[in-house]
């Protein structure tokens, strides 16, 4: 898909160390135990439609990863270069991540952002996305002690 002269791509194992990189300049992505390059490569494998890349002159700027776990579709690490921001790649990125989606029978997606992202807090809302303020995340981590 050519969206104002850029690329967007499904996500190849062979760009995860370029997708990364560009997750580790950005503080609003925060990389965790689930993007080792193995889990990465395996959760594209699962989705290989809705985890996409944005090229401009061959340069990774831009990535999303969507997933559906045959209920509900979950969006991960929306990113835009910041060099690259205000040009409209993200709208392209999010608009595609949900058509992908919408494709493999998500009628409803989600995604979690962190409390203090201001970024996030404007984009999604200016996109049509509403903030839920009636359900907390909660999360259990295997290899953390119970105590
Ligand atoms: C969020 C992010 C992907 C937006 O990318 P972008 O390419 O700059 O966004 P776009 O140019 O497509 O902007 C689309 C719209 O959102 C608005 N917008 C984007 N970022 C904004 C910001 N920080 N504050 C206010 N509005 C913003 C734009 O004004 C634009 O509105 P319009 O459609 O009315 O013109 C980018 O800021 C980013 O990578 N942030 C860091 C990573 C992150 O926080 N990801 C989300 C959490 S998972």
């Amino acid at each position: 898909m050519e969206t104002a002269g850029c690329q967007i791509e499904r996500a190849q194992a062979a760009d995860i160390d370029a997708m990364l990189n560009l997750w580790r300049c950005i503080p609003g992505i925060g990389i965790s135990k689930g993007d080792t390059v193995q889990s990465l490569r395996g959760f594209m494998d699962k989705n290989p439609s809705a985890c996409l890349i944005l090229r401009i002159d061959g340069r990774l700027i831009g990535t999303v990863l969507g997933g559906f776990d045959g209920r509900r579709g979950y969006i991960y690490h929306l990113a835009v270069h910041p060099d690259y921001r205000g040009r409209g790649y993200g709208k392209a990125l999010l608009d595609r991540v949900c058509r992908e989606l919408n494709a493999l029978g998500a009628p409803k997606i989600h995604l979690f952002a962190f409390n203090d992202n201001q970024a996030a807090a404007t984009f999604y809302p200016s996109q049509g996305w509403e903030e839920r303020r009636d359900i907390r995340v909660y999360s259990w981590d295997a290899n953390r002690s119970r105590g």
